[in-house]
C-alpha cells in the first residue's frame, strides 16, 4: 500500500488549463516516486518502454542504491549476509521478513529437508526431453508440470497453502536442477540426502553415481550456498517482474516460477554466466583479446563484453566483490589457478577496468562474471549456468510473489503507445 505523499508534482499540459496533481511518495530509502496511477483518468498515459524511470510496485524485501554499490534483503547488508549467514537462513529471511532464532532455523531447515524429494512420476516427464535438450527448456517444463501435482495446497488466497508451496520450491529445485544435469548426461537421477546441508546435497545430487561414494568438499559446498545466496533476490529484475505480472492474474505459483525460469534464460539477464564462458572459449587464447576488446567498442560489431555492465549498479555490483573473494578461494582449494581459460578470464577483467571506454560508461564485472568462472571450476558444464541462477532466485522470486499477493494487487497490464496503422477498411484479396 502506497504511504502517505511527501509532496505533489503538477503536470500542466501545454494549452490545457487543467492542472494534473500527482502525489509523491518517499520510501524507506532509495529516491522519491512520482504516483502516475490517476493520470490515465486525464486521457494522458505514461510512456517508459523497459521500465527505466518505473516502478512497477512497492515492496519491503529488497533494497538496491546502484550507484553506491549497495544491495540489502530486508535491511542487511548483502556482504554481512555472504559472510556470516548461509542460503536456508536468507530464504527464510526473504519469505518471513526477519530473522529466525535458533528454534525457528532448525524447524524451517527441516521442513526444507523432508521436501527435498520429488513425486516419482515427475521423473518420467524427463524422458519426453531428447538428451541434448538445454537443461533450461527441462527446468522450465519440469516446474510448469508441478502444478499438476499440488492440488491440495493451491489455494493462492489461502496462507497455508502459499508456505506449504513456498517450501515446496526452495526444497525441490535443486533436486529437479541436479536431474536435468544428471538426464543430460544419461546418468541415473541421484536421490537427496538429508543428512547433507542445502549446498552439500545439491553438490552430492549433481556428482554422485550409484557406484561411487562422492565425497562433499566443504570449500565447493561453501562456494555453491554463496552463490545461491548471492543470486538469492535483486528486487524487481526481469525474471521477478515476470513472476509478479505472471501472479497478478491468479495464475498458481508453479506456473509463476516457470515464467520466471524463462524470463531469466536470456544472456541479458540470468543466461549472462553461461555467455561468460562462451565468450572466453570464443576469444581462445591472450592474443586474441585486444582484437575482442576492439569489437566490443564497436557499436555495429553488435558485440558485448559478457558478465558486465549493469542496469542498476553503476559503481560495482556488490554481489560481485563477494564473488571474487570467493572465486580465489575456490580456485585455490582446486589448485587450477593455472587453468587456461580462467587466467584469460582474469586478463580480461584487467584490461576492462582499465579502458576508458569502460571506465567512462561505468561497466565493472557483475556477479556472473566471477560465478562462471567458479562454477566451471567446481565441474558444472556450462549449460548448466543459468540453472544454478534459477535454483539460487526461488526465494526471490516465490517472497516477491507471495508480498504481492498477501496484499491487495492488481492484474499488470502496461499500456501502450500505438504507431500502427489507423483504422482502415478491410480490402477483398483480388482488389490488393
Ligand atoms: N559490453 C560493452 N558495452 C556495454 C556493455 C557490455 N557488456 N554493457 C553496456 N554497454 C554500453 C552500451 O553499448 C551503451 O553504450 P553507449 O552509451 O555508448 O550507447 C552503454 O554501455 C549503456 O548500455 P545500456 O545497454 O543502455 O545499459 P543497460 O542498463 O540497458 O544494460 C545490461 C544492462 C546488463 C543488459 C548490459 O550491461 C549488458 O548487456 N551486459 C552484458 C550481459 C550481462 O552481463 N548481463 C548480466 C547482468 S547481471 C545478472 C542479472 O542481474 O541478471
Amino acid at each position: 500500500m502506497a504511504p502517505k505523499p511527501i509532496k505533489h508534482a503538477h503536470l500542466q499540459i501545454d494549452g490545457e488549463s487543467v492542472t494534473i496533481d500527482l502525489p509523491i511518495y518517499q520510501g524507506t530509502a532509495g529516491a522519491p516516486v512520482i504516483d502516475v496511477a490517476k493520470l490515465g483518468a486525464s486521457g494522458y498515459f505514461t510512456y517508459d518502454p523497459g521500465f527505466m524511470s518505473t516502478a512497477a510496485c512497492d515492496s519491503d524485501i529488497t533494497f538496491i542504491d546502484g550507484d553506491k554499490g549497495i544491495l540489502l534483503h530486508r535491511g542487511y547488508p548483502i556482504e554481512q549476509l555472504a559472510e556470516q549467514s548461509n542460503f536456508l537462513e536468507l530464504c527464510y529471511l526473504l519469505l518471513n521478513g526477519d530473522l529466525p532464532n535458533r528454534e525457528q532455523n532448525d524447524e524451517f531447515v527441516n521442513i526444507i529437508k523432508r521436501h527435498t524429494m520429488v513425486h516419482e512420476q515427475l521423473v518420467r516427464f524427463f524422458s519426453g526431453f531428447r538428451r541434448d535438450a538445454h537443461p533450461m527448456a527441462i527446468m522450465c517444463g519440469v516446474v510448469g508440470a508441478m502444478s499438476a501435482f499440488y492440488h491440495d495446497s493451491l489455494d493462492i488466497d489461502d496462507q497455508d497453502h502459499r508456505r506449504i508451496t513456498a517450501h515446496r520450491l526452495i526444497a525441490k529445485i535443486p533436486t529437479i536442477a541436479a536431474m536435468c544435469h544428471k538426464y543430460s548426461r544419461g546418468q541415473p537421477f541421484i536421490y537427496p540426502r538429508n543428512d547433507l546441508d542445502y549446498s552439500a546435497n545439491f553438490l552430492h545430487m549433481m556428482f554422485a553415481t550409484p557406484t561411487e561414494k562422492y565425497e562433499v568438499s566443504p570449500t565447493l559446498a561453501r562456494a555453491m550456498d554463496r552463490i545461491f545466496l548471492l543470486h538469492a533476490d535483486h528486487e524487481q529484475n526481469a525474471s521477478t517482474s515476470t513472476v509478479r505480472l505472471a501472479g497478478s492474474t491468479g495464475a498458481n505459483p508453479f506456473a509463476c516460477i516457470a515464467a520466471g525460469i524463462a524470463a531469466l534464460w536470456g544472456p541479458a539477464h540470468g543466461g549472462a554466466n553461461e555467455a561468460v564462458l562462451t565468450m572466453l572459449a570464443e576469444i581462445g587464447e591472450e592474443k586474441n583479446i585486444g582484437e575482442f576488446v576492439r569489437k566490443v567498442k564497436d557499436k555495429d560489431s553488435g558485440v558485448r563484453l559478457m558478465g558486465f555492465g549493469h542496469r542498476v549498479y553503476k559503481n560495482y555490483d556488490p554481489r560481485a566483490k563477494v564473488m571474487q573473494q570467493t572465486c580465489k578461494e575456490v580456485l585455490e582449494e582446486l589448485g587450477v589457478n593455472n587453468d587456461p581459460q580462467l587466467r584469460l578470464a582474469q586478463k580480461l577483467e584487467k584490461i576492462a577496468l582499465e579502458d576508458d571506454y569502460f571506465v567512462q560508461r561505468k561497466l565493472y564485472p557483475n556477479v556472473d562474471f566471477y560465478s562462471g568462472i567458479i562454477l566451471k571450476a567446481i565441474g558444472i558444464p556450462v549449460e548448466m549456468f543459468t540453472v544454478i541462477f534459477a535454483t539460487g532466485r526461488t526465494p526471490g522470486w516465490i517472497s516477491q510473489w507471495k508480498e504481492m499477493i498477501s496484499g491487495p494487487y492488481k492484474i499488470g497490464r502496461p499500456r501502450q503507445l500505438y504507431l500502427g496503422a489507423a483504422q482502415r477498411d478491410y480490402v477483398a484479396i483480388n482488389k490488393r
